[in-house]
């Protein structure tokens, strides 16, 4: 993880325990928490990763933040195609399951690193794009929901950052019309939100959207986290170039293409599902019958969904007790 990530967690956290390996190292941070869970300290452990709670609030919170969001900007003519995301844990994705109910013709599409592509090739490896890809399938993740997988290059996310936030790249985005108010907003887009936004570009050229079709997705973190990624890339490839801004633009944006995407069958779908088992029920302690129940049983995911009420009377509850609430 990145500098100014590390001290972010570390002005929320009491303690940061770093585990070793890159990005999609996930295993080390669960075999770490078991090494905790079996320790005897009085401590929860919430994982991302498989914590349904997770999927909830992105399927109850952002899905309806994005419901908000069309209903603010579509014109009569267009059509909402649908959310394109990539995944940790999972958990923003569950949004997909909020928006397809709206629109039942939407679609859901995954996108992961290509340096790392266990969903597209049952594949590993290291990558660059921080917060997503992390050498498993999340239990959180709903395949049988789930259209469209792909993969994005982490070279293009980092070229992006860079075209985006250095002078060079500033300057020839100016130049090519791109207004100002625009522009001092991209900064907004950390390297994640780049991999999202070139998965939108890709779904879109897959369909061959046009100027009335809408895609969702979101800008997970801004650069605010990123700033030392940029000096580490000017150390290790020199500073970015007037030149180089025309070749990432090109290469990178323009030429984005319908490479590693995979439009998912139902057995495409099972197929990512069943890579579950290995990380979940032979490592992590689920059962057989628990991810047997997440594809088999037909209301796996609407019991979930369906205890908003409850929660929120639960939360609401919990605030007056602690005098949040008047
Ligand atoms: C910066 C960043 N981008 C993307 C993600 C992926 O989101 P999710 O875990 O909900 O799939 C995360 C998750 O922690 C993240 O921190």
């Amino acid at each position: 993880m990145s500098k100014e990530r590390f001290e972010w967690l570390a002005s929320v956290a009491g303690e940061v325990i770093k585990t070793p390996g890159t990005e999609s190292n996930v295993k080390e941070i669960f075999d770490k928490c078991w090494e905790l869970r079996r320790s005897g300290e009085d401590l929860v452990i919430f994982n991302q990763f498989d914590e349904l709670g997770n999927y909830l609030w992105h399927y109850e919170v952002t899905g309806h933040a994005m419901q908000e969001v069309l209903e603010r900007e579509m014109r009569p003519m267009d059509t909402y195609r649908g959310v394109v995301l990539t995944t940790g844990s999972a958990g923003t994705i569950g949004c997909g399951d909020y928006m397809k109910k709206l629109f039942p013709a939407s679609k859901i599409a995954a996108s992961e690193a290509l340096q790392c592509p266990t969903l597209l090739l049952n594949g590993f490896g290291a990558h660059r794009i921080e917060g997503i890809g992390d050498k498993h399938v999340p239990w959180i993740h709903n395949l049988k929901n789930t259209d469209m997988v792909m993969a994005i290059d982490d070279q293009s996310t980092m070229s992006l950052i860079r075209l985006f936030n250095e002078p060079a790249g500033q300057e020839y985005l100016a130049n090519q019309g791109v207004p100002q108010d625009f522009m001092d907003q991209l900064p907004l887009l950390g390297i994640s939100g780049v991999a999202n936004l070139l998965s939108s570009i890709k779904f879109a050229k897959y369909y061959e959207l046009g100027e009335s079709d809408v895609v969702l997705t979101v800008l997970t973190d801004s650069m605010e986290m990123y700033q030392s990624r940029l000096h580490e890339l000017t150390e290790e490839c020199g500073e970015f170039t007037a030149q180089e801004a025309v070749a990432a633009h090109h290469r990178h944006l323009l030429g984005q293409s319908i490479d590693y995407v995979q439009e998912l069958t139902y057995y495409d779908r099972m197929r990512v599902h069943n890579l579950k088992y290995f990380t979940w029920v032979e490592q992590q302690g689920k059962t057989f019958e628990e991810i047997q129940d997440q594809w088999y049983k037909p209301d796996y995911w609407t019991s979930v969904t369906d205890q908003v009420e409850e929660i929120d009377a639960l939360i609401e509850a919990f605030n007056q007790r602690t005098g949040l609430l008047p």
